[in-house]
């Protein structure tokens, strides 16, 4: 842990910094080639001297990897080293450098877990901090300036990037390679941000951290939960697949409104029945999945994903396995969080 080297006044708020790796601690290895989680969370902050205007940073790194090697028990340890500093009286909120590809996870489920009002944001890149124009500086100058603002507390995870504020629940990342890669595409932005300058819209929607009942991540690995992508001319293969490797829920990224073909419901029928819970999102990426519209959810026994995309209801079906398998009480769940 590293006090930053730039001399903050002691009256700014005290930011304690996680790094993970991702893009934003990215650096080109040749060409157009680059290696995420290349420099340090002390290079990240030394990278900004703008960062001793806004707060004095102590810095950690929790895991040195690209996101999309992200797993439980690198959300845990996170879980447990934001909780920590978070719960020292000083420190009056946490930023989390994270690759994009699975940052909406890490976000949510760090929403639903953490066991506080302090304002916690996640901060990526979409080019190495080796690239032109590097982003990943400007974002995280924003990311601690949301964090720092005293309007942020109370709002649950947020995400910062391209001078945008995300609520955790909200955010999706939805094109490979652009700058405005993110998108909230239900309930929009938690605000702006530009240059540092705050700009909030509405409160957070739905329970999260200190409201939330999963605050504290329940003890044991997490039920395994499959998510399985629906297609025209869908069969039964990976929904048995699944089963039989032991999946303990299933997310169907259902075509449409949260459908798949007569084969795959009848596997997922035959899942349920099994002891499998069986979620319906959608891989359109907007909208409400709701129950019994063109499937029968009430008698298959499966469960509406609501404005959950399939990723997000993978964090909350794990979670609320650890507390119970009957339907309507997991269905509760999608419309709580
Ligand atoms: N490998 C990707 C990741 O770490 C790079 C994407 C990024 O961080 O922007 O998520």
């Amino acid at each position: 842990m590293m006090l930053n080297p730039m001399s903050s006044p002691a009256s700014l708020p005290r930011i304690h910094l996680l790094a993970t790796g991702g893009t934003i601690a990215g650096a080109h290895t040749g060409g157009r080639s680059y290696a995420a989680a290349t420099l340090t969370a002390e290079a990240l902050v030394a990278a900004v001297p703008q960062l001793a205007g806004l707060a004095r940073i102590t810095t950690e790194q929790v895991a040195g990897i690209a996101s999309q090697d992200m797993d439980e028990q690198v959300w845990r340890q996170l879980a447990a080293r934001t909780q920590a500093a978070l719960d020292e009286p000083a420190v009056t909120g946490a930023v989390i450098t994270h690759g994009t590809d699975t940052m909406e996870e890490t976000a949510y489920f760090l929403n639903l877990v953490l066991r506080t009002a302090k304002p916690v944001v996640l901060v990526g890149a979409m080019r190495p901090a080796t690239a032109i124009s590097a982003d990943g500086p400007m974002n995280l100058y924003n990311a601690v300036a949301a964090a720092v603002h005293p309007a942020a507390a109370g709002r649950g995870v947020l995400v910062v990037a391209n001078d945008e504020i995300h609520f955790a629940r909200e955010i999706a990342k939805t094109n490979t390679t652009q700058l405005a890669t993110f998108r909230s595409p239900n309930r929009g932005l938690a605000g702006l941000v530009n240059t540092g300058r705050v700009h909030w819209f509405g409160p957070a929607p739905r329970r999260h951290t200190a409201g939330s009942e999963f605050a504290a991540a329940p003890p044991g690995a997490l039920p395994p939960v499959e998510i399985i992508h629906a297609h025209a001319g869908m069969g039964r293969t990976l929904i048995d697949a699944a089963v039989r490797a032991g999946a303990q829920g299933l997310v169907i990224a259902g075509v449409g409104n949260g459908n798949l073909a007569a084969s795959a419901l009848a596997a997922g029928r035959e899942a349920v029945r099994a002891g499998v819970a069986v979620v319906r999102s959608s891989r359109t990426g907007g909208g409400v999945v709701e129950r019994d519209i063109e499937v029968d959810d009430s008698a298959a026994g499966f469960i509406a994903a609501e404005e959950l995309n399939p990723q997000k209801a993978r964090v909350l079906l794990m979670l609320g396995l650890t507390r119970t398998r009957d339907p309507a009480a997991l269905q509760a769940l999608f419309t709580t969080y």
